[in-house]
């Protein structure tokens, strides 16, 4: 049958089955769904509506014009999650090996466009060869296309990301420069250079899992935002993520009626947190005691461990959590989780997320380390994040809230809304034992018994200097509260600032330290 003479119905059976089914038994038998098969997973049922099915390539040479496979390896359309809006594009790996060409490249930056003009989140589904080989140049205009919709796109329109082949080369920035990457475990690989070019140039030898696989980049690259087993767990994982994104940057975070009391006191919170600021504990124990339901959506959980972040409800709006974890590098702050902090403060920023910042930080990790890897630079982040947001903003100081860290971790003066601190938290240029060191040192050298001397200067200093009650009567703390009253606090702050509005300096765009 020729082109010509296929019926409709013809065309569409024959564009169901991609490449054949051969390929498509092959794709199975590496634990890969289809494309359309993803489709139907991540979407509610029967929801989704393709565009693009007829497109065909129109290169020539090396072969290419023996075969005008229908989609062009690409299935492109829209559909539900939760009846909301999703546009979805799902790379076909069974024609062509997914690979992007000119006409590739064209379909999925129309469907950009078309989520962009209708305000929707857009999904991407990658599995993909990389640039197709036989389009030359044009298949690396399809990707530049891209790339150039992902970033008129940004901070308009949610995008998601989710690797589920390889993703390779230069078509690794198209996920880089969207909100969020998801990537299933063991068939999803995303680097700049594969392992063959990596031992040719550097001698290295490395798998493909050690170079970009999934556990790499959720724990050592941060690249990866969530990671799952099997594609039915990570594409249901996009759909939670959706359930806290607005549409587009113009319309509030979706409410949900909430099941829990926001008058519910939270005394759990004072055994939680031990008094003593030298021992750790788990900071999620803390956002899952406050929180509705309990449920929270951690971005990036194993990168940057020292500071979480995510998403969670209150009296059921949409709220992004930033908080430092003890548990984990005593709650410091570093290169990593200033990046990380600054990049998600940023993303509720855009989207209209209210922030709530937890604090328990000894400050700044000290080290050569640190310092060459430009700390400064990548610190500055966050003071620039917390600054620049304009959505409500509201702290809580647990426990430790020292020197810079105290500043950048959403303080008053850089804008916070409501500033808040139970009432045995300490907030001071730095901690009891240093400060007591250094102000007193030739008194304690002086000091018929040094060691009570200091025990006492360190007691005085923690009543007075660091007490919060000092921050608050300086006007930078609006209440001292009791841990039992946090979610009650916290909610009513989030309430009050919920029409907050906050015009933006007239100027092209500020200069983030990146
Ligand atoms: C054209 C490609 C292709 C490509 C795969 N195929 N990659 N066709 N261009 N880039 C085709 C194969 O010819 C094959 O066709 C089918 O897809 C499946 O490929 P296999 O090799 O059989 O599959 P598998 O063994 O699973 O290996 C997958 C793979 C391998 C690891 C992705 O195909 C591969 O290494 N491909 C080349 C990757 C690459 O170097 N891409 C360019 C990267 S540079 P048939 O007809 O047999 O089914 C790049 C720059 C982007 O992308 C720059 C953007 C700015």
């Amino acid at each position: 049958m020729t082109q010509e003479t296929k019926t409709l119905a013809d065309i569409r059976v024959e564009a169901a089955l991609g490449g054949g089914e051969a390929r498509i038994a092959a794709q199975h038998s590496k634990g890969k769904q289809t494309a359309r098969e993803r489709i139907e997973q991540l979407l509610d049922p029967g929801t989704f509506h393709e565009v693009g099915m007829f497109v065909t390539h129109r290169a020539s040479g090396m072969g290419m014009e023996k075969s005008h496979p229908f989609t062009d390896g690409v299935v492109t359309g829209w559909g539900k999650v939760d009846g909301r809006t999703v546009y979805v594009f799902a790379q076909d790996f069974t024609v062509m090996g997914g690979s992007v060409g000119e006409a590739h490249g064209r379909k999925i930056a129309t469907l950009l466009d078309m989520a962009k003009s209708s305000g929707a989140p857009v999904v991407g589904l990658n599995d993909s060869g990389g640039a197709r080989i036989q389009e030359g140049v044009d298949a690396l205009a399809g990707y530049g296309h891209i790339f150039h919709r992902n970033v008129h796109a940004s901070g308009v329109i949610p995008q998601i990301s989710v690797i589920l082949g390889p993703c390779a080369g230069g078509a690794v920035y198209s996920p880089a420069i969207t909100d969020f990457v998801f990537m299933v475990e063991k068939t999803a690989h995303m680097f700049i250079t594969g392992p063959e070019v990596v031992k040719a140039v550097t001698h290295q030898e490395v798998s493909f899992d050690d170079l970009g696989g999934a556990a790499i980049h959720r724990s050592q690259s941060g690249v990866a935002h969530f990671t799952a087993p099997d594609e039915e767990t990570l594409l249901a994982n996009v759909r939670w993520l959706l359930s806290f994104l607005p549409p587009n940057n113009l319309t509030p975070p979706p409410w949900v009626s909430p099941e829990d009391d926001p008058r519910r006191a939270t005394p759990e919170l004072g055994q939680i947190v031990p008094l003593d600021p030298q021992q750790p504990y788990d900071v999620h124990n803390v956002i899952e005691s406050l929180v509705d339901g309990g449920e929270f959506m951690e971005v990036q959980d194993e990168s940057a461990a020292n500071l979480v972040v995510g998403f969670v409800r209150l009296d059921g709006h949409p709220v992004g959590i930033v908080a430092n974890q003890p548990f984990h590098l005593a709650g410091v702050l570093d290169i990593n989780s200033s990046d990380k902090g600054a990049r998600f403060i940023r993303f509720c920023d855009a989207f209209h997320i209210p922030l709530v910042t937890l604090v328990d930080t000894p400050g700044f990790l000290p080290g050569t380390d640190q310092e060459y890897g430009g700390v400064i630079r990548h610190g500055a982040k966050l003071a620039y994040a917390y600054s620049e947001a304009s959505v409500p903003k509201v702290t809580l100081i647990l426990r430790k809230a020292y020197g810079g860290a105290y500043i950048v971790m959403g303080s008053k003066h850089l804008g916070a809304d409501i500033n808040l601190a139970w009432s045995n938290a300490e907030i001071a240029v730095m901690g009891p034992e240093g400060a007591v060191n250094i102000v007193y040192s030739k008194e304690l050298q002086e000091s018929k018994d040094t060691a009570a001397r200091r025990q006492e200067l360190i007691r005085e200093y923690r009543a007075g200097m660091a007490n919060p009650l000092t921050a608050a009567s300086h006007g930078y703390l609006d209440d001292v509260i009791e841990p039992s009253e946090s979610r009650e606090r916290l909610i009513a702050a989030l309430d009050v600032l919920r029409e907050k509005r906050l015009p933006a300096p007239s100027r092209k765009h500020g200069n983030i330290p990146l």
